[in-house]
């Protein structure tokens, strides 16, 4: 019978966990890397902040179309940075009226289809945009000063100054 000479398997080394620096060792402990609690994201500088630059803005005037009691008309106040909103849009952000009673049941909501949102625009014209092809459907016969309200934008995004409209124009003889 043929005898193996069997050889002991050396069992693999055990990781060695020990530290150099003390007598005894120690066991690591393994600890992922841990992420910084938080983030900065505080890069800019005075130097290296751009400046904050202040758009351009209209104000407006809005002339109510009956006189009250003592004579006078009313007068209401908004501000609108140039190029950023419909005429329609500032006047009923502002809780200024807009339509009459037609319109107000009837209006098409902006979408330039009812003809209702007329104003006139007594000053400060050349801050709007021009005329679109629905208000020259709509106001055809109408003074040229004659604006739909719903397709007028208010500034071109770089001008300022001020303009002034008249409300419910078509009321006023
Ligand atoms: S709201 Fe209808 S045309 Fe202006």
């Amino acid at each position: 019978m043929a005898t193996k000479n069997l050889v002991p398997i050396s069992s693999p080394r055990p990781p060695d966990f020990s530290t150099t620096t003390g007598k005894h060792p120690k066991f690591s402990t393994f600890s992922p890397r841990r992420k910084p609690s938080s983030i900065s994201l505080a890069t800019s500088s005075p130097e290296s902040s751009p400046e904050i630059l202040e758009k351009p803005e209209i104000e407006l005037e809005f002339i109510g179309p009956k006189a009250g009691a003592d004579g006078k008309f009313p007068v209401e106040k908004a501000k609108a940075i140039s190029g950023a909103k419909l005429l329609r849009n500032i006047m009923l952000d502002n809780k200024i009226e807009l339509y009459a009673t037609y319109g107000k049941l009837m209006n098409c909501g902006g979408g330039g289809s009812c003809g209702t949102c007329i104003v006139e625009i007594v000053d400060g014209k050349d801050l709007l945009s021009e005329r679109t092809n629905t208000e020259f459907r709509y106001l055809k016969k109408k003074p040229e000063s004659w604006r739909l309200a719903c397709q007028t934008i208010v500034g071109n995004k770089e001008n300022s100054g001020k303009v002034v409209v008249q409300r419910l124009p078509q009321w006023r003889k």
